[in-house]
């Protein structure tokens, strides 16, 4: 579903030119879910937006669901991939309610129903009425991350990303999001890309992991593997040190949800 092949980033020039991405490679199968960890600054974020094809300058090939990214992607094949970001109050539009929020993609991609897929989505992501005409700051950080994933659904994509979804989330709140990510993805087969610096977040979601260091993936990994402390390179096992709260009872967090 994912392929990326030497995907290469630099921001600016001369002096202040940051190697952001190097060379990173890897292929995601539909329905699994990849992450990819690493410290502030290692170039997640900026492989995030290359596969979403916000980085027009981005080198290398991107492949989603079989073709080739380009600058002028059809509407239709930019519906396939849609994108959570890690502050739900940064990401929707303070004086759009939740319904403005998730009428705007419908009417943009043209699509009819538009009462019932607004309301499927908020059941999905367990949002009522009671929520629809509401402003962001009317709701908890919770339901506005619920927001944010529900605008993301509504085009029914193949594909999320997800940088941070949940860090700016108490912990049990961030756990009920896992737990919402997690059956979504089992319900519609999605294809999940995610990124975050905390290791059992990624672990309780994703089956492969990538160590993100100095815009290069250092390491290929498994949550199972990073749960017993199975990884070669030294910068995953100082990774993992830090990571102190980090065991295999991080990654069954109760998925009941
Ligand atoms: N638009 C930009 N212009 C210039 N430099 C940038 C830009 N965006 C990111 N960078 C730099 O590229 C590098 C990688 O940034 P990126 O946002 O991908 O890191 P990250 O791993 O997502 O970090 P964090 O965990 O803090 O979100 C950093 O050194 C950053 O300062
Ligand atoms: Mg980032």
């Amino acid at each position: 579903m994912i392929e990326l092949e030497g995907v290469s980033v630099t921001y600016g020039a001369g002096p202040t030119l940051v190697r952001a991405a190097r060379e990173v490679s890897f292929r995601i199968p539909a329905g699994d879910a990849l992450g990819l960890v690493g410290e502030s600054g290692s170039g997640k974020s900026t492989v995030l937006r290359a596969v979403a094809g916000l980085i027009p300058h981005a080198e290398g090939r991107v492949v989603i669901n079989g073709r080739e990214l380009s600058n002028r992607r059809p509407r239709e094949s930019r519906k396939i991939i849609q994108m959570v970001f890690q502050d739900p109050y940064g990401s929707l539009h303070p004086n759009h309610t939740v319904d403005q929020t998730l009428s705007a993609p419908i009417a943009i991609h043209r699509l009819g129903n538009a009462e019932s897929r607004i309301m499927a989505a908020l059941t999905e992501v367990g949002l009522g009425r009671e929520h629809r005409y509401r402003y962001p700051h009317q709701l908890s950080g919770g339901q506005r991350q619920r927001v944010a994933i529900a605008r993301a659904l509504i085009l029914e994509p193949k594909v999320l990303l997800l940088d941070e979804p949940t860090s700016a989330l108490d912990v049990s709140v961030q756990a009920e999001i896992l737990n919402l990510l997690t059956r979504l993805r089992r319900d519609h087969g999605l294809t999940m890309l995610m990124v975050s610096h905390d290791l059992a977040v990624i672990a309780h979601i994703c089956d492969r992991i990538g160590v993100m260091h100095s815009g290069r993936i250092l390491e290929m990994t498994t949550a199972a593997a990073l749960a017993e402390g199975r990884v070669t390179d030294p910068y995953s096992q100082q990774l993992l040190r830090a990571n102190q709260g980090f065991d295999a009872s991080g990654v069954v967090i109760d998925v009941a949800a």
